[in-house]
């Protein structure tokens, strides 16, 4: 589920990094419309992190999985944090003022949240979905699979949209061994309405 989120960020930064290179200087509604869906991937980003806090990292602090490899993690997220806080304003600035000297501050924002992002993604592939992987069916690890289902997949509509959005073949196929195929299917036409009609637009003006 990890390779299928972390594909989606990645997407999501190649989009917005496409999308602020050609920003239309003076369009308040683009600028608008680019906040739209910085606002969902904000929210998408501060999703995945909290549920590794809440769930997973505990469990696999429950095993007696080797973890000092791993320990710089929990910076790296306060680090992603105050990244992302830095961002947003950057994006707001520009939609309250899309001028030449705001896109200048959002972009700097923005670039500063990729790196700190993609260097923390790379981590995690390198030395924590190893670990992952040899205890994915430990008791501590499908206990916490199961809570985050029960608990949470029932409002990950929009996220469910967004992991499919733009994604290949191979990451649907990662979404769908993860959730049944069904399940992805309602999770999307119900509660990914809202992505639809939010968020998936702004990348298709942005293909025009
Ligand atoms: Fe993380």
């Amino acid at each position: 589920m990890n390779t299928v989120v972390h594909a989606a960020i990645r997407r999501t930064f190649d989009r917005f990094d496409a999308a602020l290179a050609v920003f239309p200087v003076g369009s308040g509604d683009r600028a608008a419309e680019l906040k739209r869906a910085w606002d969902h991937f904000e929210h998408e980003l501060h999703v995945h992190h909290t549920l590794e806090e809440e769930y997973f990292w505990p469990a696999l602090a429950q095993t007696d999985a080797d973890l000092s490899s791993v320990a710089a993690l929990d910076e790296e997220h306060d680090a992603m944090r105050l990244a992302l806080a830095r961002a947003t304003e950057g994006m707001a600035g520009l939609q309250a003022a899309p001028t030449v000297e705001s896109l200048a501050v959002a972009r700097l924002g923005f670039d500063e949240l990729r790196r700190v992002l993609l260097d923390h993604l790379d981590h995690e592939e390198r030395d924590l979905e190893p670990i992952a992987a040899a205890y994915h069916d430990s008791k501590p690890m499908r206990a916490a699979l199961n809570r985050v289902k029960r608990r949470h997949l029932a409002s990950m509509g929009s996220t469910v949209e967004w992991l499919q959005d733009g994604a290949g073949e191979e990451d649907r196929a990662g979404l769908r061994s993860q959730i049944p195929a069904p399940v992805v299917f309602l999770l999307g036409a119900v509660g990914g309405r809202r992505y639809r009609r939010r968020v998936a637009p702004t990348w298709v003006a942005a293909a025009r």
